[in-house]
């Protein structure tokens, strides 16, 4: 992975509402963010910030009141937002997968798994027989018994169907596999194993992640890069070990201190005081600012642009990199 290549993914300016009878809410604003072959990209913020939002606008599957109002996603080269629902359903899958917070989401409770397989290699045009062949090699690849491709999802036990999810979506040997929370619903232990598994997957086939997670000690080790965003923008992006050791945005700060076993002891634990915004009435200027122990009056009126903190180290924070903040 070297950020020196061309993107593969790149959002620029992304804006999505759900639009309701109260009027639109703007739930990312102006998003900008870049994935680069073979890279992991670490998605983090608190609940409803729209890293979902995000993950399904990038394969234009948000449903309504939903609406994509304006930016772009390009990948390698390609205009998602413009391409014709055809070709962009003969993309996704092929070039892009997703594995959802639930694997029930993702599989059938009327088809076998060797049958969600087939679907996959025909729908794409790839022949049975090749397929067949292909399902037993990636159950063995994440570490399932082919034998289960004869169950029914309902047969397997939630780690195993979340296998079955990633399985599925390394099927067409897509350049970037997008994980929103992929292992939430599962133990630790089952949760480590899986997202092990993909990386040292990642390491042989060479996709991308976008890599969605609650778990930021996890995220901290597994990703290259991490994107913190706050109430539907985003307020620092950079290289894991820049992100960790000098974080520039108070909210990253936040985030790394509430969890114990990243920095210092018990004692200093804790979490950020408050809760995000209502996205219908979003706080004026910086959206953190009514959390924010180092807001000034320049906070409240105006919305900080991301900049450049160091090279590869993007904030949007006025007082980021000052002394003392
Ligand atoms: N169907 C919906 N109608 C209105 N608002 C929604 C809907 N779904 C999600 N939201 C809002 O969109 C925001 C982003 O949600 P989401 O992308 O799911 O966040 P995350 O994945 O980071 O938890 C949240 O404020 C959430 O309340
Ligand atoms: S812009 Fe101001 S309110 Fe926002 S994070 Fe920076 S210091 Fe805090
Ligand atoms: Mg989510």
């Amino acid at each position: 992975m070297t950020t020196a290549a061309a993107p593969l993914l790149s959002v620029r300016d992304l804006v999505v509402e759900y639009i309701d009878a109260a009027g639109d809410v703007r739930i990312l604003d102006a998003l900008s963010l870049d994935v680069y072959p073979g890279e992991i990209l670490g998605l983090a913020g608190e609940s409803g910030c729209g890293k979902s939002t995000l993950a399904f606008a990038i394969l234009r599957l948000l449903r309504p009141p939903a609406v994509i109002r304006g930016g772009s996603v390009h990948f390698a080269g390609q205009d998602l937002l413009a391409m014709p629902e055809d070709a962009l359903r003969a993309l996704r899958w092929r070039d892009i997968s997703i594995v959802f917070q639930s694997a029930m989401d993702a599989l059938n409770p009327v088809l076998t798994v060797g049958e969600h397989f087939e679907d996959t290699f025909r729908a794409h045009g790839r022949p049975a027989e090749a397929g067949r062949a292909r399902a037993r090699e990636l159950m063995t690849l994440v570490d399932l018994d082919p034998v289960n491709l004869r169950s029914f999802p309902h047969q397997l036990s939630g780690g195993m169907r979340q296998r079955v999810g990633i399985a599925l979506a390394l099927a067409l040997e897509p350049r970037l596999v997008i994980l929103d929370e992929p292992t939430t619903a599962l133990d630790v232990v089952v949760q480590r194993a899986i997202l092990e598994k993909l990386v040292s997957l990642r390491a042989r086939l060479g996709f991308a992640m976008v890599f969605i997670t609650h778990d930021l000690p996890l995220m901290l080790e597994l990703a290259d890069r991490i994107g913190v965003l706050y109430a539907g923008r985003l307020a620092e992006l950079a290289p894991t070990a820049a992100l960790a050791a000098h974080p520039g945005h108070p909210y990253t700060r936040g985030l790394l201190h509430a969890f114990p076993s990243l920095h210092g002891s018990l004692s200093e634990v804790r979490a950020i005081e408050g809760t995000p915004p209502s996205l219908r009435s979003p706080p004026t200027g910086c959206r953190f600012h009514p959390r924010c122990p180092a807001a000034t009056a320049a906070c409240v009126a105006e919305n900080p642009a991301v900049r450049a903190l160091a090279p590869g180290h993007l904030v949007a924070c006025h007082h980021a990199g000052e002394a003392a903040r």
